[in-house]
């Protein structure tokens, strides 16, 4: 239920909010900055005479020294800190000694301040991803895969991995954290996001963030708000009243940030009832820095700038400005300066900002600097944890998998599982360790030069010759479905490799596989009946075969290390961790939105680059509102083909011993015992339904178990997830009641229920007055 979305105050002098279209993204955007020729304020270095004070006495406290730092500084060199220029797209000379990436902070010499460094981050350190071939990092499997996890401590050590290499490769700004809600099983940039639940987003993307910045660098957390689709990213509006937005996609980030502490925030493309997240001061003002008592500074995404008065809205810098089609917070911010449009506290509050947290973050007495050394191996191993952790067993009948050890021809079809496995494509592309296989050029909606498809890491067919070395392992491309039924003919188990490519910029116009795999199934099905199905995608698809074949896998993008880690879940070596963190639908009919908003948005004016998005202004109100995933599901009372938090395991796990307590707080405590004659992993999730409400998570285990072992469980429930916002008090409602609680293997399925009484409460959520 969405009531007429709120009005927010007015932005401020020096620019209002514009419905005028650019932000190309980062990719589009490269073409357009190097034909713009607007790289003249970058500055070389020369030899200057280096000012001590009081900004560089680590015993003072960042407060203090960025203040003496900001008191030191002049105009120009306060202005510019409040842009940071793309690094991809400069010559070495005016790089300001930065690597060719995002962007970089420019450092003030004169005050021994140095220059940091900027790069992508979401799946591994992307220093301009695909275009910089010689960079190679690190690749973790996509965000889904984290999500699927459902394990924090796994989302910290990848994001301490991430914020290690970035460390040694010499940067300190690491443009990652996505917190953003799964809404819609076709979107372009699911494979980056971590759930559609905010609870489980919020846990996973503050623990991320936090191993990123264990390094005493800088995580961002993005995309900031209710950025859920791409389709029409830099021009379409959300209209969504401020209770379902802070119960859902600001829970996210809310939750993201209490664990994360991220040292900056991205704004997102998009508008959030008819203003620019950028220049959105009820997002960036009044939620994030008052209520939230947000201390780090907001970035803009790349291009999301429209309007100088963003300074006063909460905007501290606009990123890769070469891209923005004025120069915003560059000559037309000193000129609102000058004419009195803009104040300079505005200005002070935002180079404060910045200047606070890299020194409170370290950067200004350690800044990163590249050449230490990287210990691939170690952190391969926490890639192919994740996705062992993360991969899905979506269907196993007649105990197919795993596979018996004495198999003598196995057949390996399709998903150039010869060469490597899938990522996802954009700004997050990692050219992983091994290099890029095999790099695709497609045509597609929103696509650019800069995005392809790319594969890497290790081979699945390897894997699979490695895991069987006695068999026979055969592999046919798939292109041909009569070759590949053949081969699978003559083998005793066939596993197709099915694939789905996901791109940012582009959502999937439908569900489907497409370039005819479903048939490519249908075929090697009927020829040999012991198919396994892997599927590489970034997002849910529709399986028309499903019946046919008894073991279904979802690997998501596997990583790096993702063949090592498919090979070791079908053969058993470990058990497949994974619980949908998105719900599964039967089709996309079950889904709020059948048609994708905005998909039919009638052209747009041509962008000013001539590249990625062209889309007219639209604007939609999210039919599901806060019920986000399975709630919608649970609302509606539809059944997904898989629900969330579904997921087969080798082994049996049995949930006892439910105890639940109401009252002003609620608490859950149960066992998890394997009963199978097997480790395993699980993860019993806990549901409450308040009355009226569709149920929410409220908390889980990740439980690795030895056969027969046991382990107790207590969840204490966060109390905003008892409530509803309400916007006339600001603050959170928990009605009393009755509230039912459901210990669970899945949103549809649970295991064991009780029903707490529980007692109204208030309670705001002001950085001051938490509950
Ligand atoms: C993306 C951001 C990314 C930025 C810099 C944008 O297109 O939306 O997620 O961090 O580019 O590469």
């Amino acid at each position: 239920m969405n009531p007429s979305p709120p009005a927010w105050p007015a932005p401020l002098a020096g620019g209002g909010p514009s419905v005028r279209r650019n932000g190309l993204g980062v990719f589009g955007a490269i073409v357009a900055a190097l034909s713009a020729g607007d790289l003249a304020s970058a500055q070389t270095s020369s030899p200057v005479q280096v000012v001590q004070g009081a900004w560089s006495k680590p015993d003072l406290s960042p407060d203090d020294r960025a203040e003496a730092a900001l008191r030191a500084m002049t105009l120009d060199e306060k202005l510019r800190l409040l842009r940071t220029p793309m690094s991809m797209v400069l010559a070495p000379a005016k790089r300001e000694g930065a690597p060719a990436s995002a962007a970089f902070i420019p450092g003030t010499p004169r005050l021994g301040l140095p220059t940091i460094a900027e790069s992508d981050a979401s799946l591994g350190v992307a220093n301009g991803g695909a275009m910089r071939k010689d960079d190679i990092a690190t690749a973790l499997p996509s965000s889904l895969a984290l999500g699927a996890a459902f394990d924090p401590e796994l989302a910290y050590r990848g994001g301490a991995m991430i914020g290690a290499e970035a460390r040694a490769k010499g940067f300190g700004v690491m443009l990652t954290g996505g917190a953003n809600l799964v809404r819609d099983p076709r979107g372009g940039r699911n494979f980056e996001y971590l759930s559609e639940d905010p609870l489980l987003t919020g846990v996973l993307a503050g623990r991320a963030i936090a191993g990123i910045q264990s390094n005493h660098i800088i995580s961002t957390m993005k995309h900031f708000a209710v950025n859920d689709q791409e389709t029409g990213r830099d021009v379409y509006s959300v209209e969504m009243a401020e209770a379902p937005m802070r119960e859902s996609d600001l829970l996210a980030f809310e939750i993201a940030n209490e664990i994360g502490q991220p040292g900056s925030v991205m704004c997102g493309y998009n508008r959030v009832n008819a203003i620019y997240a950028c220049e959105n001061p009820f997002l960036l003002n009044h939620v994030l820095k008052r209520d939230w008592g947000f201390k780090g500074f907001v970035m803009s995404d790349w291009g999301a700038v429209h309007s100088v008065g963003a300074v006063q809205a909460g905007l501290d810098q606009e990123s890769g400005y070469q891209i923005d089609p004025e120069p915003y917070f560059g000559s037309m911010l000193a000129k609102a300066l000058a004419a009195g449009q803009v104040p300079q506290s505005a200005v002070d509050e935002a180079a404060r900002r910045i200047l606070r947290t890299l020194i409170a973050r370290g950067l200004i007495d350690d800044p990163p600097s590249s050449g230490a050394r990287i210990d691939y191996e170690a952190d391969g191993t926490i890639a192919q944890a994740q996705e062992e952790a993360g991969i899905v067993l979506l269907r196993n009948e007649g105990g197919a998998l795993p596979l018996a050890t004495g198999l003598k021809r196995i057949a390996v079809i399709g998903g150039h599982a010869d060469i490597g496995v899938l990522s996802g494509g954009g700004s997050s592309q990692v050219a992983p360790v091994g290099g890029i296989k095999l790099e695709l050029r497609e045509n597609g909606p929103g696509m650019t030069n800069f995005i392809k498809r790319v594969y890497g890491g290790s081979a699945p067919l390897a894997a699979l010759k490695a895991a069987f070395p006695d068999a026979v392992v055969d592999f046919a491309d798939g292109t041909d479905p009569a070759a590949a039924a053949g081969l699978a003919a003559r083998a005793d188990i066939a596993i197709v490799f099915a694939e789905k490519w996901s791109y940012e910029s582009a959502d999937s116009a439908d569900m489907s596989l497409g370039a005819g795999q479903d048939a490519l199934i249908e075929a090697v099905t009927k020829a040999n009946t012991k198919t396994v199905v892997v599927l590489e995608t970034g997002d849910p698809v529709a399986m028309p075969w499903l019946q046919r074949t008894p073991a279904v896998l979802a690997a998501w993008y596997p990583g790096q290390r993702g063949a090592e880690a498919i090979a070791r879940v079908l053969t058993g070596a470990v058990d497949p961790g994974g619980r949908l963190p998105i719900t599964w639908p039967a089709s996309l009919d079950q889904t709020p939105e059948p048609a994708l908003p905005g998909a039919d948005a009638p052209p747009g004016p041509k962008p000013k680059f001539g590249l990625a998005h062209d889309k007219a202004p639209f604007s939609f109100s999210y039919r599901e509102g806060s019920d986000v995933g399975y709630r919608w599901f649970d609302k509606t009372k539809a059944r997904p083909l898989y629900a969330f938090g579904y997921g087969l395991s080798y082994t049996r796990f049995r949930y006892d011993g439910l105890s639940a307590t109401g009252g002003k707080a609620v608490t859950v405590r149960f066992t998890v015992t394997n009963i199978g004659s097997r480790s395993g992993a699980d993860a019993p999730q806990v549901y409450v339904t308040a009355p009226g409400h569709a149920k929410r998570l409220v908390g889980w285990d990740k439980a690795q178990l030895a056969a027969g072992q046991s382990k107790p469980v207590t969840i204490k429930v966060d109390p905003r997830l008892l409530a509803d916002f309400d916007e006339k008090s600001q603050s959170w409602v928990v009605t009393s009641g009755a509230y039912r609680i459901e210990v669970a293997r899945s949103a549809s399925e649970p295991v064991l229920a009780a029903v707490v009484p529980v007692e109204g409460a208030h309670f705001r959520d002001t950085a001051a007055g938490k509950p």
